[in-house]
């Protein structure tokens, strides 16, 4: 199949059992639609808020699937049962702090409960990771405050590279890269 992979995951427990639809992987799908302009085909997951289940697609999609970017939604909160932010890192060689910084900022703007997000972001091989959080609304305002940086991101780690529609997002790369 033609086109950069991108994993999209959506950690949900009552989403995974079928107790509602998933919102949450079908606005990430639109909205990286809406943002990249160079081919790339979705390869979706709904797993449950179990850590090892969640470690182990991330590690399938990266290493397997050879997505270029994975992108979760859900299990960012302070529950017992959120552990997205854990099993990224237990994937993850390196961690990119400034992902969740900036979305927390962003998100401060539209509710004060932003900071209860541990939302988090890291390279596994030639692979980015990024945690969104888990409501479907929070989804567009997330993906939209980080992804100018992703491209260079995913240069900078070996990756394919990646193009946005300017007129969506403005991808930022420094002069001569
Ligand atoms: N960010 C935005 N933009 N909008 C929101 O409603 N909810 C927050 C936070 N970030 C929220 C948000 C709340 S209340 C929590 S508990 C966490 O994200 C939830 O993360 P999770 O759903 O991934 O567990």
């Amino acid at each position: 199949m033609n086109g950069t992979p991108i994993g999209v995951v959506t950690v949900s427990d009552r989403a995974s059992r079928g107790i509602y639809e998933d919102k949450g992987g079908p606005a990430i799908v639109a909205e990286l639609g809406r943002i990249l302009a160079s081919p790339w085909r979705a390869v979706p997951r709904l797993v449950p808020d179990e850590q090892p289940m969640i470690e182990a697609v991330l590690r399938e999609l990266a290493d397997a699937e050879h997505c270029a970017l994975v992108v979760t939604t859900g299990g960012t909160g302070p529950a017992a049962r959120d552990v997205t932010p854990e099993a990224t890192e237990a994937v993850c060689a390196k961690m990119m702090p400034g992902f969740g910084e900036l979305m927390r900022t962003v998100s401060l703007r539209a509710v004060p409960t932003a900071i209860l997000s541990r939302q988090t972001a890291g390279i596994r091989g030639s692979c980015l990771i990024v945690n969104l959080p888990g409501k479907p609304t929070a989804i567009a305002e997330c993906l939209g405050a980080v992804f100018p940086a992703i491209p260079y991101c995913i240069d900078l780690i070996g990756g394919p590279r990646l193009e946005t529609d300017p007129a969506v997002c403005k991808a930022f790369r420094p002069k001569g890269a």
